[in-house]
């Protein structure tokens, strides 16, 4: 004769759900005890499946403090988005069931207030979310009687780019065979952005002449020949919000004075010597790409 005696309790403290509204204690108390059970492997595998049920049960149940299942993360939200919605996720369990608040730059956010905020099971809803209003660092905070525990921050911010302001840009002179940058200068933006150049009315093709820095957006040329003669323009695309603007058109010419210094410029291209220090900085950024 076998006698197992399983006592399993959980204690529920404030509702929790309807249906347990009452229950302050549940107490279970099993007594097992089976005859000639090692004879029958049917009984012993019900026996174990008993086991787990009970600890499973007893395991969802049992009181514990707040427990982060999901931790909001970084939002980078298209300012012109078709989706007029921003959504930060905060998933809690605990027991008795956590209370969630969410703070914005360290303030509480009052969801009562603005009628945009909403919390839909911990995770914090913003309908039309506003740049100026709801940018900025978030944190998700779950409390219940046995304490409190605060999520990471997580930042919310708005993809945009706005158009060049300058419409005109002077136009750059520059030597055969000399070495040279055009900048961009990308407008105002938020999110990451990338480049490419339009020379006259066609995109510009990067070689073993040409490259356009993803960094900064500048366009390199080494050795100018008389074929770069024309007008340059910078786009640039937000990469999040899929936004693209052109710059002003910069106007490319060759330098006269190559006559008069031929030679000497020929001497320049055969032995790499550059005697103006800008040149040379461009030299040695195209050298190093
Ligand atoms: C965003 O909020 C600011 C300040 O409250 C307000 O002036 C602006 O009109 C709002 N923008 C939109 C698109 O609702
Ligand atoms: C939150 O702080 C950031 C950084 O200081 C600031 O840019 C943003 O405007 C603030 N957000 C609000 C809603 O005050
Ligand atoms: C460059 O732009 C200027 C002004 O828009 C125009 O007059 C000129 O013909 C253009 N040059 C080329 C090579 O397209």
């Amino acid at each position: 004769m076998l006698l197992v005696k399983i006592n399993c309790q959980c204690e529920i403290g404030e509702s929790v759900s309807p249906l347990r509204y009452n229950l302050q204690r549940i107490s279970l108390q099993w007594e097992i005890s089976f005859k000639k059970l090692t004879k029958s492997v049917v009984y012993y595998y019900f026996f174990v499946l008993i086991l787990l049920l009970l600890f499973s049960f007893c395991n969802d149940y049992a009181l514990h403090g707040p427990v982060f299942i999901q931790e909001p993360g970084h939002v980078m939200f298209p300012l012109n988005s078709e989706e007029k919605k921003v959504k930060l996720n905060c998933e809690v369990k605990g027991n008795p069931k956590p209370h969630i608040r969410w703070k914005l730059n360290g303030t509480d956010v009052d969801i009562g207030v603005d009628f945009r905020y909403s919390v839909v099971e911990g995770s914090l809803l913003i309908n039309n979310p506003n740049k100026t209003q709801d940018t900025g660092t978030y944190q998700c905070i779950a409390t219940n009687s046995f304490g409190t525990i605060v999520s990471r921050e997580a930042k919310l911010q708005f993809a945009y780019l706005e158009n060049f302001k300058t419409r005109t840009r002077s136009t750059v002179s520059v030597r055969q065979g000399q070495g040279m940058v055009l900048l961009c200068g990308p407008p105002a933006h938020s999110g990451e952005l990338s480049y490419a150049w339009i020379f006259n009315e066609y995109p510009s093709y990067q070689d073993n002449r040409r490259f356009v820095s993803q960094e900064t957006g500048n366009l390199y040329i080494a050795k100018v020949e008389k074929s770069d003669v024309g007008n340059y323009t910078c786009v640039v695309t937000n990469t999040v919000t899929n936004h693209k603007v052109l710059g002003p058109p910069t106007p490319l010419i060759l330098r006269n004075d190559e006559l008069l210094e031929g030679t000497k410029i020929q001497e320049h291209k055969n032995s790499r010597i550059i005697t103006d220090t800008s040149s040379c900085q461009q030299l040695c950024l195209l050298l190093s790409f």
